[in-house]
């Protein structure tokens, strides 16, 4: 058992490998503003967690602030010292992550992601805990680049966000290239999560305006959105429309629970990144036949104008993932359309009553 802080942690990704992390034995430090999140996953995680209330009081730790605010992260630490809880590694979600939303207010995506990350890791280097999982993503890659993508492809985002997380591995690189400091970092690359645990008593909760595919589809089948709007049927694929490597939420988190292990077992410093992804292009127009498939419903859909910034093709290989961390996705795509749809059917309005 492990003492792990988990910034970001109510989020979609984040609450997944938090019920995981508990359910191996870890002691939960989470950090979460809930600017993309609810207070309310607390009570599912508990409700989901098999060993019961006392252990899950013991266990789980969740603290309502900023990543960017430096009293309250050393608090944090300092607190679980004072416990005998020592925090030993931290997995950082905590982030912004809408790709238009960083065009329009890069500031912003700046501040959080880059200066949220550069005060993590400047507490974490004081209370010397050098171990991290970094939260990256699939948009490092050039657009120039041949799918499958690879951890070696070339890395030039195109757009804000992505280059906040080039930024970070770079810190993070940096960090580790310190003579004796030691540091264990792996930086994980996700392509496109989307599905739900198969409880459906916690996924993707979006606030605002829904930007992804998943959860814009789950609503149209709900009737709370009209039509399903495709961006382009004039790609370069066999259909058309965009192929994209989605994992499902859970493989996803045990990725992170594995990641964490294999860092917390290694005797000196690394620094990797990993893509997690399950190596197989899936095209807008496949992903909801097989949703409607398996739920038997119908999705009403128009096509509409590309939208800014898009590829066509994004998938990758996750090779050097499983030889690594002996990782490999154990769900497909029907189990991503089933269970992101109970989710979706038994929270309409996601932690919203
Ligand atoms: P999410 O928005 O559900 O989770 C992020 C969490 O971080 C939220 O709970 C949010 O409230 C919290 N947060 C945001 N800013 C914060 C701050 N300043 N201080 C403290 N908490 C803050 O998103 P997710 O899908 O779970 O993504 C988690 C991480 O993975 C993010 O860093 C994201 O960029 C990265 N990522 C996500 C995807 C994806 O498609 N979901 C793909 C690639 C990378
Ligand atoms: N799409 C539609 N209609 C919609 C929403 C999306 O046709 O209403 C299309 C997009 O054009 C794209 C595909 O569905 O072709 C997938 O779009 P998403 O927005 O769900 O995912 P992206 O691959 O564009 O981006 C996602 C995350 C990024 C992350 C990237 C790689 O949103 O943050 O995966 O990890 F960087």
């Amino acid at each position: 058992m492990s003492s792990i802080l988990i910034t970001g942690g109510a989020g979609f990704i984040g609450s997944h490998t938090c019920l995981q992390l508990l359910e191996e034995g870890h002691y939960l430090y989470i950090i979460d503003s809930f600017v993309n999140s609810s207070p309310q996953i607390v009570e599912r995680i508990e409700r989901l967690f098999s060993k019961g209330h006392e252990k899950f009081e013991e266990q789980f730790n969740l603290i309502g602030g900023d990543i960017r605010d430096k009293i309250l992260i050393e608090n944090i630490f300092k607190s679980s010292i004072e416990n005998k809880h020592a925090i030993e590694a931290v997995i950082h979600f905590a982030g912004l992550k809408s790709v238009e939303e960083s065009t329009l207010n890069p500031s912003l995506y700046w501040d959080v992601n880059v200066g949220g990350s550069i005060n993590l890791v400047k507490i974490m280097e004081k209370y010397n805990c050098r171990t991290i999982v970094f939260s990256s993503s699939a948009t490092v890659y050039s657009t120039d680049n041949k799918c499958p993508l690879s951890e070696d492809s070339q890395i030039k985002p195109s757009n804000t966000y992505g280059q906040t997380k080039v930024t970070v591995e770079n810190l993070l690189m940096s960090l580790y290239n310190i003579k004796g400091e030691d540091w264990k970092i792996i930086n994980l690359r996700y392509f496109n999560p989307i599905g739900a645990h198969p409880s459906g008593l916690i996924g993707e909760n979006p606030r605002g305006k829904i930007n992804n595919l998943f959860p814009y589809l789950n609503q149209v089948a709900s009737g709370q959105k009209k039509e399903l709007r495709i961006f382009g049927n004039d790609w370069p694929t066999k259909d058309g429309t965009c192929i994209r490597d989605y994992v499902h939420i859970m493989d996803l988190a045990e990725a992170h629970c594995l990641a964490l292990k294999y860092l917390l077992q290694k005797g000196k410093s690394d620094f990797l990144s990993l893509n997690i992804c399950t190596g197989k292009g899936t095209s807008i127009l496949e992903l909801m036949r097989h949703f409607e498939s398996v739920n038997s419903c119908k999705i009403p859909y128009v096509f509409v104008d590309r939208r800014p910034g898009d590829i066509a093709i994004s998938f990758a290989s996750n090779d050097l993932t499983s030889s690594t961390l002996k990782w490999s996705p154990k769900r497909n795509i029907s189990d991503m359309c089933i269970d992101g749809w109970r989710w979706q059917q038994l929270n309409p309005n996601g932690f919203e009553k």
